[in-house]
């Protein structure tokens, strides 16, 4: 084959290809768009759509405007106001920076920009067909920019076919413009899609208010804030308590104020989370975080939507550990009860096992071990419970929410027991329940691992050695652990092939059926190694463990043993949750309960 000649696409066909990369459905322009009205300073932002875009994007913002050399500048491939020369790319402050977006889109669509400087009588229309410039004229318009895009993808087929039908495309311009708005509580947001209004975001300078505006009603007032500072990066934001998570991913994280979907700082998230929610239950959680612009690099994507940090693991670190503070804020919230439509089995946590009615709940020790809890010790927290299970308030009922209200559980008084299960209490305002095993399990899984951070974790030795029966890829993981194990207090050997010996056991288990706890432990190990380190291993060995030891449902207690119960339980750090993020405690508020007797209406 003969060399071959080389020729420079005409422009149009570059921006073409370029147009495939910035836009590859109709969010990607309202992105683009929302970014270029952001920079430009606007307060008030109008997003028209139409067919769920594919007929018709229109955005008119109040910004600064351009003239008309600008205007028929931006629609030029690298023709941008925002940076200047190879420094400003290490330093980007603003959402655009490439001078690709106007051109691109351009490319794909007709275009229609009219666009007016405040100081400027007379403002500009620009006409664009599939990247080429049909008119330019004189045009008296308000002060801003209005950008119309019809007919997306009209000379592209290729990409059209792989829109998904308008729900889709106009859900995902909501989720767009929502996490958007939550990081720009000062500009007035409004979305219509085919006229009709769909979203309407008022201007305000409560960033909580404006989360709870997009994010949910039942999030006002369950908001936490949070704050975190090193020299890697600044973090600022707010988790909400746990009661309000929800089924689906729910997280906005900024970054520099750019609204970021990054995988390694959505893990984090959930790490700082672990033990506070079930499995299939996300947070709601707001970040905003600062780092320095040379140690960030959002020009991985085309979309700009991925970063890279330099601190990768500092930056890690330091979300956690925010999370992880903003949740000590919310530990004394309850729980607040749904009428449920379907009921769901909760839990597999053997509460149901027969039980020695003789077993007191002194079989356990409940006093503190000489270990203080500790705040905010990077604890290894658990690993949220299976089921998913709907706790989640009734959001409607603003005036009745106490789930908010911090429960002391010292001071609450007790009333009984109902169905040798839950303990039933009452404060002034409110009629609470609690979960004796959730309740315990969490009490004894805090003085597990205090005394495992301390060392100090009595052991007891096995008067008659059990000998534990496992299956070849159980027994390889399981041997791996043992060391470890006996840092929570097994002393477990193998004893060859497939059989351990286990000679002593934590002596919180003193009495128990220590069997089905090892074949447990031994069954969740090989999952927890292929995914997590030996840490997350040895938690998961001390969650099954103070389930096995806690108190079941269906055993009597005396009121000296629910005292001794709630004292410690109000001694916990994270008192509201068991170790799986069930549930410990539930509350009906007086407004709630007089408004179903129809007391009050
Ligand atoms: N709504 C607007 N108001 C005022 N100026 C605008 C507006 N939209 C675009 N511009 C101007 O047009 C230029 C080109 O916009 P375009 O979106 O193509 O590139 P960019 O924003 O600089 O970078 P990027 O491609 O990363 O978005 C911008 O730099 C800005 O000066
Ligand atoms: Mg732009």
């Amino acid at each position: 084959m003969k060399p071959v000649t080389i020729k420079r696409l005409p422009e149009i066909i570059a921006n073409k290809i370029a147009a495939g990369e910035v836009v590859e459905r109709p969010v990607s322009v309202v992105k683009e768009l929302l970014e270029n009205a952001i920079d430009a300073n606007s307060t008030r932002i109008r997003i028209d759509i139409e067919k769920g875009g594919t007929q018709l994007i229109r955005l008119s913002d109040n910004g600064i405007g351009m003239y008309r050399e600008s205007a028929i500048l931006a629609l030029e491939r690298h023709a941008t106001s925002k940076i200047a020369n190879d420094a400003d790319l290490f330093a980007i402050k603003t959402l655009g920076f490439r001078g690709e977006a106007l051109p691109s889109i351009a490319a794909i669509s007709k275009m229609v920009m009219v666009t007016r400087p405040y100081e400027s009588d007379i403002g500009t229309e620009i006409q664009v067909e599939g990247g080429r410039v049909l008119e330019v004229n004189d045009a008296g318009a308000p002060s801003g920019t209005y950008i119309t895009v019809k007919d997306l993808f009209y000379n592209t087929p290729a990409r059209k076919k792989y829109l998904k039908s308008i729900r889709t495309e106009i859900a995902h311009i909501i989720d767009y413009l929502s996490n958007v708005a939550v990081g720009f509580p000062s500009i007035h947001f409004k979305l219509f899609h085919n006229a009709r209004s769909i979203k309407n975001w008022s201007q305000t300078n409560e960033i909580a208010d404006r989360i709870a505006d997009v994010m949910g009603d039942d999030l006002y007032k369950k908001l936490y804030p949070i704050t975190f500072k090193n020299e890697f990066v600044s973090i600022d934001g707010y988790v909400a308590s746990p009661e309000t998570s929800r089924k689906s991913s729910s997280h906005v994280i900024f970054v520099n104020g750019r609204v970021v979907t990054d995988r390694f700082i959505h893990h984090a998230i959930l790490e700082g989370y672990r033990g506070h929610l079930m499995k299939g239950q996300f947070p709601v959680v707001v970040l905003f975080m600062t780092v320095p612009f040379e140690d960030v690099d959002v020009n991985v994507h085309p979309a700009k939507q991925t970063v890279r940090f330099v601190n990768q693991g500092s930056i890690y670190q330091a979300i956690v550990i925010s999370i992880q503070k903003g949740l000590a804020q919310t530990r004394r919230s309850s729980w607040k009860p749904i009428p449920e439509k379907n009921p769901q089995p909760i839990d597999n946590d053997h509460s149901n096992e027969t039980n020695d009615p003789k077993q007191s709940i002194y079989d356990i020790p409940l006093h503190p071990t000489e270990v203080k809890p500790h705040m905010l010790k990077e604890t290894i927290s658990p690993i949220p419970y299976t089921h998913q299970q709907s706790l989640i308030s009734d959001t409607s009922e603003k005036s009745a929410q106490h789930s908010d209200l911090h429960l002391n559980y010292r001071n609450l008084k007790i009333v009984g027991q109902f169905q040798k299960t839950y303990i039933i209490c009452e404060t002034d305002q409110a009629l609470v329940l609690i979960d004796q095993h959730a309740a315990h399990e969490r009490i004894v899984y805090e003085r597990l691992n205090n005394a495992l951070l301390s060392q100090k974790l009595p052991m007891q030795r096995l008067l008659l050695p059990e000998t534990i029966e496992l299956n070849y890829k159980q027994s390889l993981v399981f041997a791996e652990i043992i060391p470890e194990l006996k840092k929570i207090g097994f002393e477990i050997e193998p004893f060859g092939q497939n059989t351990f010996i286990v000679q002593s056991i934590p002596d919180i288990l003193t009495g128990k059926n220590i069997k089905p706890l090892i074949h447990e432990m031994a069954e969740s190990l090989p999952d927890i190694k292929n995914t997590a380190p030996a840490q997350k291993a040895i938690d998961e060995c001390l969650i099954l463990t103070a389930c096995h030891s806690a108190i079941r449902s269906g055993q009597t207690l005396s009121s000296k043993e629910i005292h001794e119960l709630l004292n410690a339980l109000e001694d916990c750090d994270h008192p509201s949750q068991c170790p799986h993020g069930r549930p410990t405690c539930i509350q009906w508020d007086c407004t709630l309960i007089e408004k179903k007797f129809k007391r009050i209406v």
